[in-house]
């Protein structure tokens, strides 16, 4: 039996996500036309955007759609620096262990926009600077156009403070934004309760399609667009609205929460983990919150790589870190910020888990480690 532990890179579709997408194709009529198919499409797709506004704590209308997860952030990091920048602000404030989407984009803005960008180092246990970030406010608050800080980390699943970096930020009247898309539905979350000035979302996440994000953006806040064009989405983000897609996003957010059971799954593959492969360590294990469905372990002696193939020969699927990422021989920043060097960062894995995980999927793995980091562990020797 083949096992996916890969679920922070993607997850199955739901059935209603998929039912509900699939009854949507067959409807004809762009949302933004006037006549009655285009006004059904419409309807459907704002009571999607109340449903799912419930779902993530915020007003409908601070519900932007997107693409994807990585055009939320691209959107929220360039139109809240490009404001702050109208204003004399030139700083951006991120952490070190984004995901590509926020850390490609910063970089972007540092090389062609005049932004600095300001790095947030993480203790050993994964969670951000909260000195660090105090120390910085104290000192350049009024340089700061925008912070960006993830909600949980996509390879390690640590949790972040971003309700002390929400009340930092806010003495100082500093936009805040946080790419919550490995949170979304398996945490509690609410935007307005975080008091956020952006949230990014992805719904393939969360079991609904590809190619469908969401930005939220505080109500009444303008920022520069991206794509310009037919002026939908606030005028932030013009194209003819993916019905289908949102549809599907919505169901997949109102059917899925990663329950209680996935963090007993991932408990047992934690301690299978350190029980056959004693000198093993997770990742992240002393951070005080986690994500219920990441474990990302580091074994000494062998090269991720290695684990990674070896384990699909037993079918096994699991990840050496950020799918976006993998493919490129780079240890992993996050395991790098956290204080490990190049070679036990490169030892590393993210096991991923998902509402279709089950023990048996928790107790293949277990058994097939043993001779897969034996195997590895000689390979590295050769
Ligand atoms: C933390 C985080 N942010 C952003 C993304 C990108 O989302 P998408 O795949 O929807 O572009 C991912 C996907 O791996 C992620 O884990």
């Amino acid at each position: 039996m083949s096992v996916y532990l890969d679920h922070a890179a993607t997850t199955p579709m739901v059935d209603d996500a998929i039912s509900a997408m699939t009854a949507q194709m067959r409807q004809l009529g762009n949302p933004s036309s006037l006549h009655t198919p285009g006004r059904a499409s419409r309807k459907v797709i704002e009571q999607a955007r109340e449903s799912l506004a419930k779902e993530i704590g915020c007003v409908a209308s601070e519900i932007i759609f997107t693409a994807s997860g990585t055009e939320a952030n691209n959107i929220a990091l360039k139109g809240l620096y490009w404001k702050g920048k109208g204003v004399g602000r030139n700083v951006i404030v991120i952490s070190a262990i984004e995901h590509h989407a926020i850390l490609d984009p910063a970089q972007w803005l540092s090389d062609h926009e005049g932004a600095e960008i300001i790095s947030i180092g993480v203790t050993s246990a994964g969670v951000l600077d909260l000195t660090q970030l105090s120390e910085l406010l104290a000192d350049r608050a009024d340089e700061i156009a925008v912070i960006s800080i993830m909600h949980s980390n996509n390879e390690t699943g640590v949790l972040q403070p971003i309700d002390h970096v929400v009340a930092l930020a806010s003495a100082h009247g500093i936009a805040v934004h946080s790419d919550a898309v490995q949170s979304f539905k398996k945490v509690p979350l609410s935007f307005s309760e975080l008091g956020l000035t952006a949230l990014s979302l992805s719904a393939h996440k969360i079991g609904g399609p590809l190619g469908i994000g969401v930005l939220v953006l505080k109500r009444g806040l303008e920022i520069p667009a991206l794509l310009h064009g037919g002026g939908q989405e606030r005028e932030i983000r013009s194209g003819t609205l993916n019905a289908p897609a949102i549809v599907g996003a919505s169901a997949a957010a109102s059917a899925s929460y990663l329950s209680d059971h996935v963090r007993a799954l991932r408990n047992e593959l934690v301690e299978g983990i350190v029980r056959v492969i004693p000198d093993a360590y997770i990742n992240g294990a002393n951070a005080e919150k986690l994500l219920p469905g990441i474990v990302n372990a580091t074994f000494p002696g062998t090269e991720s790589d290695t684990l990674l193939l070896l384990l699909d020969a037993q079918a096994i699927a699991a990840s050496t870190g950020s799918a976006c990422s993998a493919g490129v021989q780079r240890p992993s920043h996050v395991l790098l910020a956290m204080g490990h060097n190049d070679k036990s960062a490169r030892s590393s894995l993210r096991f991923s888990l998902g509402a279709t995980t089950t023990l048996a999927d928790i107790n293949q793995v277990i058994e097939a480690l043993p001779s897969v980091i034996e195997r590895a562990r000689a390979a590295n020797l050769r």
